[in-house]
């Protein structure tokens, strides 16, 4: 989304920042392409590199439906990951969300969760969206909980939705509205 690249938000945890393509070094790459942190990930079926990404940042920043945030963990005092509000459906008042906290020594530190409680904040104050939704695969443990502590629920599951490691996997639907 074009908005001035020197926006950000913060609380006690995370600062979320425009991501542009000058974010794009060796580590964000690396995450994209560590079978640990894409297990969970439509990207895990491409191999990235450094023009690709910073190419797809670019598309991001150029769409009106997609907003793309940097991550910076606080207490690490660097980029740990992205999060994206997008598609978004003004028809309908609607954002999806997805993330990737890509550095795995900033795990389990909370980081997810006040990155989403952030981006919901964003979504219903600033973009005036009624309803933002998510999805995970129902073994992304971290994620599911996360979003429940960000105050997502479960609204619904699709049963047998991907295929991962050979076997079929639960999708657990995730939302939060507005006025929670
Ligand atoms: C899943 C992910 C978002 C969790 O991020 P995080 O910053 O570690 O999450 P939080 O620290 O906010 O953790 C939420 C809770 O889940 C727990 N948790 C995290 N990973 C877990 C796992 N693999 N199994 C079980 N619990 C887990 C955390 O320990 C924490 O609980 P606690 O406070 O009681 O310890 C992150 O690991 C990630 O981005 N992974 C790769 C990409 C991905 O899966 N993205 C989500 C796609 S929907």
């Amino acid at each position: 989304m074009r908005i001035d690249p020197d926006t950000h938000w913060e609380n006690d945890i995370v600062r979320l920042a425009v991501l542009t393509p000058d974010d794009v070094g060796d580590a964000y790459v690396g995450w994209l392409n560590d079978p640990e942190v894409n297990r969970y990930l439509e990207s895990r079926f491409a191999v990235h590199d450094r023009a690709a990404v910073a190419a797809y940042v670019k598309s991001m920043f150029a769409s009106p439906v997609s907003l793309f945030l940097a991550i910076h963990s606080k207490a690490l005092g660097r980029h740990v990951g992205n999060i994206k509000i997008g598609p978004i459906d003004r028809h309908h008042g609607l954002g999806e969300i997805g993330l990737m906290i890509g550095a795995r020594d900033a795990w389990g530190r909370g980081i997810a969760t006040h990155a989403i409680a952030a981006v919901a904040q964003i979504g219903f104050r600033d973009l005036g969206l009624r309803k933002l939704t998510a999805g995970c695969y129902a073994d992304n443990r971290g994620s599911r909980i996360a979003f429940e502590r960000a105050g997502f629920t479960v609204e619904g599951i699709r049963r047998a939705h991907f295929v991962s490691d050979g076997r079929f996997e639960d999708l657990v639907l995730l939302a939060r509205f507005a006025d929670n």
